[in-house]
């Protein structure tokens, strides 16, 4: 599915409350620049949870898309609070956005 970054900087700013794209810039939830292609739980500094260190995921684009469909189906004990984007159109559009803008 291909996704509109431009819609997608929209629905970023939810993940905003917690996230920031600059590097080693971490939050309520750790800095996802470069998060594509990256180990889960593996940005310096920042304090995950055991579910998350443990869960072996790599977050490639695909991994990503099933995550935000409900990321403690994904990571289940995960402390990220956030429900998710059922409707996969958003989490397309989301991951567009992450991509051109220092996710990848
Ligand atoms: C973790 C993405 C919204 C808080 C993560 C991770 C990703 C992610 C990919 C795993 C990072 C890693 O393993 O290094 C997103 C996206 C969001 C979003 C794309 C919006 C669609 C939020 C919101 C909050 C939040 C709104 C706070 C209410 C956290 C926390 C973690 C986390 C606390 C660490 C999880 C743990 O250690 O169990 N997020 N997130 N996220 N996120 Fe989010």
């Amino acid at each position: 599915m291909k996704g509109n970054a431009a819609n997608g900087a929209k629905l970023f700013l939810q993940c905003k409350a917690c996230h920031t794209l600059t590097p080693g810039k971490n939050m309520v939830g750790p800095s996802l620049a470069k998060v594509i292609g990256r180990t889960a739980g593996s940005v310096p500094g920042y304090n995950y949870s055991a579910a998350n260190k443990k869960s072996g995921i790599v977050w490639t684009e695909a991994k990503l898309f099933e995550y935000l469909a409900g990321p403690k189906k994904t990571v289940p004990g995960t402390k990220m609070a956030f429900a998710g984007f059922p409707d996969p159109q958003k989490r397309a559009d989301v991951i567009a956005y992450i991509k051109a803008n220092g996710g990848a």
